[in-house]
């Protein structure tokens, strides 16, 4: 469907669920509160029912994220539930990679194309640290194993002081694993207000480092750079420095059922009382209302942890 600013709104974002096996700083606070109760949380059914009435209107490629998406159980059943809906192209997921390695083979049967993953430092210590005490050999293990089945994406917080001087060796992993890795420019959400000297604008870091060629390629919402000698990429994702509003063509599904147009609107759509004949017109009327740009004046309460990024 063609939004009223005249943008093709053909993706869909769904948070499976708030909660997370990893606690990272600039994402969840350390009790990590989990909000939702059991019987807030969409069930299946009704995401199939609001995926089918999405797809009717226009959308093609869904992702599934959380929190951490492989918490929520069956989440194969919901794939392949997803996966036959007439009009879904793609199915993707974002996921930290701690359940990954067993899973990897029973998601590519159940219909998932491409899996993304976070990863926001290679060092053992530091991983530690930004997790609040994950593994990184258990998510590098992941990655060898969902190789086999995946094109895989890596996912970088970029945070000043943190993992800005680990960019060559990012580069040395795409290269040497064959993955793609993007850059992420934090977006001051929820408990990552609190992380403001840490911001750094990956396009400018990108565009000096000298193992890289500039391109004219935008995959999503990253701008893409070369590896010389390489055919993996590397992305960075400005959200802030180089807004990307003008060409958004997602909508955004949380696991508590409320639609947001836009990743920072504090205005989102309750969808959970709404019946299979009132959804159709409700989200056509919903899409239409998606705005133009962020406003920084309206910004969501949530933490990331609810929205899925
Ligand atoms: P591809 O389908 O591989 O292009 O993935 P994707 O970039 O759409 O999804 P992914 O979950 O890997 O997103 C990476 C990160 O980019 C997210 O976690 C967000 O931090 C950021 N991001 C994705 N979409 C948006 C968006 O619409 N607005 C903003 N500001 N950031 C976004
Ligand atoms: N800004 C940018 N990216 C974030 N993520 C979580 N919180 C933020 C934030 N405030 C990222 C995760 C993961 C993706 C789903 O969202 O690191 O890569
Ligand atoms: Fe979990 Fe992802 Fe948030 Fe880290 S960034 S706590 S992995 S939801």
């Amino acid at each position: 469907m063609i939004d009223s600013f005249g943008r093709n709104i053909d993706y869909l974002r769904i948070s499976l669920c708030d909660r997370c096996n990893m606690r990272c700083l600039y994402c969840m606070k350390e009790e990590g509160i989990t909000k939702f109760r059991h019987e807030d949380i969409l069930p299946f059914e009704k995401i199939e029912m609001i995926v089918k009435a999405l797809a009717k209107l226009g959308i093609k490629k869904v992702r599934l994220t959380g929190g951490e998406p492989l918490l929520r159980s069956d989440v194969e059943k919901l794939c392949v539930m997803l996966k036959k809906i007439e009009g879904i192209k793609e199915l993707c997921l974002t996921t930290n990679g701690y359940l990954l390695k067993d899973k990897a083979k029973t998601l590519k049967e159940a219909g998932v194309d491409r899996i993304n993953i976070s990863l926001d430092s290679l060092d053992k210590d530091k991983y530690f640290k930004i997790t609040r005490g994950a593994d990184l050999e258990t998510v590098l293990d992941a990655i060898k194993e969902a190789k086999k089945y995946f094109k895989i994406k890596i996912n970088t917080v970029l945070l000043k002081g943190f993992n800005d001087g680990e960019i060559d060796d990012f580069i040395a992993f795409a290269k040497d694993n064959q993955v793609d890795v993007r850059f992420i420019e934090l977006m001051p959400i929820g408990v990552a207000r609190d992380f403001k000297d840490c911001l750094l604008d990956p396009q400018k870091v990108l565009d000096q480092n000298s193992l890289l060629e500039k391109t004219e390629l935008i995959e999503g919402v990253a701008k893409i750079y070369k590896i010389k000698d390489s055919s993996a990429k590397i992305g960075a994702i400005s959200a802030l420095s180089h807004s990307f509003c003008e060409k958004c063509d997602r909508l955004r599904l949380t696991s508590d059922g409320y639609l947001k147009t836009c990743l920072f609107a504090k205005k989102e759509f309750d969808l959970k009382g709404l019946r299979e004949n009132e959804l159709e017109s409700a989200l056509k009327k919903i899409i239409s209302l998606k705005p133009a740009s962020k406003n920084s004046d309206e910004v969501t309460k949530r933490d990331m942890n609810e929205i899925g990024g």
